[in-house]
C-alpha cells in the first residue's frame, strides 16, 4: 500500500496543547504504518500560512501549518467547538449557530486541503479524523485529489431530531458522503447517520451493510470502536507505580483509598454531576468520611469558548463547597487539579485507584475507561464506574454502569465499588480486559485501513451527492 496520510486538526507536537484520545489512535497507526501526519501547529498568525513545516519526531513525520487568527477563532472556537461539539454531544441548550462561523469552517477546511495537496502522491491513502475536518474530502476533490479518503468521527453522531437543529446539517451530511469510507465509534452513531441519510435522500439510498448510494457513487460506513494498547498500558502503569510522583501521591493518602477521575475539562464529561454525586456519597455513607480521597485531574482546554469558562467556575465552586463542608485538618475530600501529567504518571495514578469515575453525559468512546482497566493489577483490580452514555459502555458491560444524571445512583455505585468482594472484582476485570484485548488499538487502525483499501478497489466516481431541495428541511 502507498503512504498513510493522517489528517487531524490537533497533532501531538510539544508546542500544541494536550492532544487527547485521538492522538493515541493516530500515533498507533503511524507507528505501525509510517507515513505523514498533517494538521494545525497550534499557533495563529496574521496572514495565510505558507508551505507546511515538516518535523520529524520519534521517526514519525509531521507536516503542520498555523492558522490565521480570525479564521481560527471562527473555525475552532466557533463552528467546531461552539456548534458541532455541543450538537454532536446532544447539548442543544449550549449550541449556537452563526453563518460567518460556518463559512470560516468551510474556509479552514479548504485551506487544509490546499496546503495538504502538494504533499500528496498518487498511491497515498488519506485518513481524516474528527469533527473539525468533515468538509476536507469535498475540498480535496474540488482541488483535484483522487486518492481514497476515509473519515473517522471520534465523537458521537447525533440522532436526526437533534442534528436538524443545525441550519447547515444537509451540507454537513453531503460533505460526509464525499468520503470513500465513514467510520463511527458505535452502531448507534452509525445508525443515526444512516437515518439522517434516509431522511434526506430516501430509504433506497442506504444499501446492505450500511453502504450509501447517492449521486452515482457508493460510500461505505463502518463501526470501529477505538481501543488502547492493552499490553503497553499494563507495563507502563506497573512501572510508574514505583515512580517518584506516584509514590509521593500514594504516601500523601496515608492509607486512604483512592477514587480517580481523569478528563479534559469539558461540560460533556459530567464533572459537575460527578462532584455532586461524591458529595452525596459522603452524606449517604458517613462511615467513608476521612477514609477515601477523590483525585480529579482535569486539564484545561478551549477556554475561549464561553461554556468552558463557565463550567470551570462551577467546578471550582462545587469542589470548594465539598471540601469546605467535609475536610478535616488532615484530610481533603476532593483534590481537584487543572493540570496535565505525563501519560505514564497518569497510568500509575489509575493503577493506584480502587475506583475510577467516568460519568460523561455523552462521549464518543472515552479512552480513560479503557486505560483504567488496562492499568489495573489483575490480582487486585479496582472497579470502573462508567456512564451508560459513553461509547465505552457498549464493550465494558462488566463495569458498574450508571446514568450520569442520576447522582444518587453514582453515589451508590461508588459505595458498591469500594465494598465489592475481591472475587467479583477479579471476574469483572478479567471479562473487561478480554474485551479490550479483542478490540485493541491495533485492531482499530488495521480494520479501518483494510476497509479503506477495499473501498479503493472500486472504480472511483468523484461526483458529490446532490442535495435535495433544502427548503423542505429548513423549517
Ligand atoms: O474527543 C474528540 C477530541 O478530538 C479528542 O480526541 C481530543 O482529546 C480532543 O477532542 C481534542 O480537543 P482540542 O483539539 O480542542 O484540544
Amino acid at each position: 500500500m502507498g503512504r498513510l496520510i493522517n489528517v487531524s486538526n490537533r497533532v501531538p507536537l510539544a508546542k500544541t496543547a494536550a492532544p487527547g484520545g485521538l492522538a493515541v489512535g493516530v500515533l498507533a497507526a503511524m507507528r505501525a504504518r509510517g507515513g505523514l501526519w498533517f494538521g494545525w501547529n497550534g499557533e495563529t498568525s496574521g496572514q495565510e500560512p505558507g508551505e507546511p513545516e515538516i518535523t520529524i519526531r520519534d521517526s514519525l513525520t509531521y507536516a503542520t501549518i498555523p492558522l490565521p487568527q480570525t479564521l481560527y477563532e471562527r473555525f475552532y472556537s466557533g463552528f467546531a467547538n461552539g456548534t458541532l461539539w455541543p450538537l454532536f454531544h446532544y447539548f442543544l441548550a449550549g449550541f449556537r449557530y452563526d453563518d460567518q462561523e460556518y463559512a470560516a469552517y468551510e474556509q479552514a477546511n479548504a485551506l487544509f486541503a490546499s496546503r495538504l495537496l502538494p504533499l500528496l502522491a498518487p498511491g497515498d491513502l488519506i485518513w481524516v479524523h474528527d469533527y473539525h475536518l468533515i468538509s476536507l474530502a469535498e475540498k480535496l476533490h474540488a482541488q483535484g485529489a483522487r486518492q481514497p479518503i476515509g473519515f473517522f468521527l471520534h465523537v458521537p453522531f447525533p440522532h436526526y431530531e437533534v442534528l436538524r437543529a443545525l441550519p447547515t446539517f444537509a451540507e454537513i451530511l453531503r460533505a460526509m458522503l464525499a468520503y470513500d469510507l465513514v467510520g463511527f465509534q458505535t452502531e448507534t452513531d452509525r445508525g443515526s447517520f444512516l437515518d439522517a441519510v434516509r431522511v434526506l435522500w430516501g430509504a433506497q439510498a442506504v444499501g446492505e451493510g450500511g453502504t450509501v448510494n447517492t449521486g452515482g457513487r457508493t460510500v461505505r460506513t463502518g463501526v470501529y470502536p477505538i481501543g488502547v494498547d492493552v499490553e503497553a498500558i499494563g507495563q507502563s502503569a506497573a512501572k510508574a507505580a514505583s515512580s517518584a510522583p506516584v509514590q509521593r501521591m500514594m504516601q500523601s493518602l496515608v492509607g486512604r483509598r483512592l477514587i480517580a477521575g481523569v478528563d479534559r475539562l469539558d461540560y460533556s464529561k459530567g464533572l459537575l454531576e460527578r462532584f455532586q454525586a461524591y458529595r452525596q456519597f459522603l452524606e449517604s455513607f458517613p462511615e467513608q468520611i476521612g477514609q477515601v480521597t477523590f483525585l480529579q485531574i482535569a486539564p484545561l482546554g478551549r477556554q475561549k469558548v464561553q461554556a468552558y469558562a463557565q463550567i470551570r467556575d462551577s467546578l471550582e465552586q462545587s469542589s470548594g463547597r465539598t471540601n469546605g463542608r467535609f475536610a478535616d485538618a488532615d484530610w481533603t475530600p476532593i483534590r481537584y487539579l487543572n493540570r496535565n501529567f505525563p501519560h505514564a504518571t497518569l497510568m500509575g495514578f489509575l493503577r493506584a485507584a480502587q475506583v475510577c469515575l467516568v460519568t460523561a453525559l455523552r462521549d464518543g468512546m472515552n479512552l480513560v475507561a479503557k486505560e483504567f482497566i488496562a492499568a489495573q493489577d489483575p490480582d487486585n483490580p479496582g472497579v470502573l464506574v462508567l456512564s451508560n452514555r459513553a461509547g465505552a459502555a457498549c464493550e465494558l458491560t462488566e463495569a458498574l454502569l450508571i446514568n450520569p444524571y442520576d447522582t444518587r445512583g453514582i453515589a451508590r455505585a461508588i459505595q458498591r465499588a469500594l465494598t465489592m468482594p475481591l472475587a467479583e472484582r477479579r471476574a469483572r476485570h478479567a471479562s473487561s480486559l478480554a474485551n479490550l484485548r479483542e478490540n485493541d488499538i491495533h485492531r482499530w487502525h488495521t480494520r479501518f485501513i483494510d476497509d479503506l483499501l477495499a473501498a479503493r478497489a472500486r472504480p472511483a466516481s468523484r461526483r458529490s451527492a446532490e442535495l435535495p431541495e433544502l427548503s423542505a428541511f429548513r423549517h
